[in-house]
C-alpha cells in the first residue's frame, strides 16, 4: 500500500515575495518617520545617491484573489560600499505602502526591485571644490549614502549638508548619522574634516532656523559657515526635496550661475524629487 498520507499531507509551498530581501533592523525616528535595514542581493551594485523601488504585495483584488506588488520609489540611503542596504521612510497615515510598511518587524521580507538609478550621483557633476547637499524632509536620504561615499571626499575639499525640516526631531537621523562619521575610526578617517553639517527648523525653535532657500538668498549660511558665496568655478550642488523646493532652489543655483547636470551631461548641479506631490 502506498502511503497517501505522505502525499496529502505535504506543506503547501509557502508564497514566496519576488526579489524578497529580509529585514534585518527597525528604528523609529518619529511619529513620521522611521528607518531600516535589509539584507542586500548579493548581484545588487549601486552608485551611492540612487534609488530602486521597493514595496509590499498588495491586497487581493476582490474580484480575482490575485495579488500585485505594491511598489514606491526609494533612495537607498546607505552607501555602495554596506553590506546591507537602509531605507530611510515617511509614514504617511493613509498612504497605500507606508500606512502598512510602517509595521515591518526584523525577520519580514519586503519586495526589491534590483534595478538602481538615479542623477545625484558624483558621476552627474563636475569635479570642484565644494560639494553642497540640499535637502528638505525625507530627501536627506540619498546624502545619508553619500555622505558616507570614499568617492566623495577624494573629490572635494569640503562637504556641505544643508538639510531643513518643519520639527527638530525629525532632522535626529541625519545628525546622528553625522555624529557617527564623525566618531568612527574608518568613517572619520575618510571624511577627514571635509563634512559640515548644516540643520534648520522652520516650525520649531532651534539655534539655526529658517527655509534652506532663505538662508542662501540671505547670505546667511555663508557668514555661519565662513564660505564664500556659490560659485560655478568651485561649488557643486545635490538637490532632494519636494516639487516646490526644488523649483525654488533651481532657480537660487541658476542665478548663481550653477548650471543642471545629468548623468549624460555633468554640470555643476543635480535635483531629485524627494516624492511625489
Ligand atoms: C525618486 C524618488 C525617491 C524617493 N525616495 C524616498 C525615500 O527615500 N524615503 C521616503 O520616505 N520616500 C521616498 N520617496 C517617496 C516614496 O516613493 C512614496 O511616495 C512614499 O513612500 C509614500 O508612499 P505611500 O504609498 O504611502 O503614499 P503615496 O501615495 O506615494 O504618497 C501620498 C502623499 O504623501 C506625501 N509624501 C509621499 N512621500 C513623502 C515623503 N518622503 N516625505 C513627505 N511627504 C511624502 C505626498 O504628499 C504624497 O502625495 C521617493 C520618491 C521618489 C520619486
Ligand atoms: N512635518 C510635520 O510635522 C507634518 C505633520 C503632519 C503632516 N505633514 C504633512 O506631510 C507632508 C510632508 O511634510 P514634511 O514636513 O515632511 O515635508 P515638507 O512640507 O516638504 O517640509 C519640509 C521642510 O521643507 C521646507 N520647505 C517646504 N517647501 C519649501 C520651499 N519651497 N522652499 C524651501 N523650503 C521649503 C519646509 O519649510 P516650511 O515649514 O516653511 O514649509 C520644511 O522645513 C505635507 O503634506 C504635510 O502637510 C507634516
Amino acid at each position: 500500500m502506498t502511503d497517501q498520507t505522505a502525499v496529502t499531507d505535504k506543506p503547501k509551498a509557502v508564497p514566496t515575495l519576488p526579489n524578497a530581501a529580509k529585514v534585518t533592523a527597525v528604528t523609529h525616528w518619529t511619529d513620521r518617520l522611521f528607518s531600516f535595514k535589509v539584507e542586500r542581493p548579493q548581484t545588487l551594485r549601486f552608485r551611492s545617491g540612487e534609488f530602486v523601488m521597493i514595496g509590499l504585495m498588495g491586497d487581493p483584488d476582490p474580484a480575482t484573489g490575485k495579488q500585485k506588488p505594491l511598489l514606491r520609489a526609494y533612495s537607498i540611503a546607505s552607501p555602495s560600499w554596506d553590506e546591507e542596504l537602509e531605507f530611510y521612510s515617511i509614514k504617511v497615515p493613509d498612504g497605500p505602502l507606508t500606512s502598512r510598511l510602517q509595521h515591518i518587524k526584523v525577520g519580514d521580507e519586503i519586495i526589491l526591485r534590483p534595478k538602481p538609478v538615479g542623477t545625484l550621483v558624483t558621476d552627474a557633476i563636475l569635479p570642484g571644490k565644494r560639494l553642497w547637499m540640499f535637502a528638505t524632509g525625507t530627501g536627506v536620504a540619498p546624502f545619508a549614502s553619500l555622505m558616507r561615499e570614499p568617492e566623495v571626499y577624494e573629490k572635494y575639499d569640503e562637504v556641505i549638508l544643508m538639510h531643513t525640516c518643519r520639527e527638530v526631531g525629525e532632522l535626529e537621523y541625519g545628525r546622528k548619522l553625522v555624529e557617527h562619521i564623525k566618531s568612527d575610526e574608518m568613517m572619520s578617517e575618510i571624511e577627514a574634516g571635509k563634512l559640515r553639517y548644516y540643520p534648520t527648523t522652520t516650525r520649531e525653535e532651534f539655534h539655526h532656523m529658517g527655509r534652506v532657500t532663505d538662508n542662501l538668498t540671505s547670505g546667511k549660511v555663508f557668514k555661519d559657515l565662513g564660505v564664500p558665496p556659490l560659485n560655478p568655478e568651485t561649488d557643486r550642488g545635490m538637490v532632494c526635496g519636494n516639487l516646490a523646493f526644488n523649483k525654488d532652489i533651481m532657480a537660487i543655483l541658476d542665478g548663481f550661475g550653477l548650471r543642471e547636470g545629468a548623468n549624460s551631461e555633468p554640470k555643476e548641479y543635480v535635483v531629485e524629487k524627494a516624492f511625489v506631490d
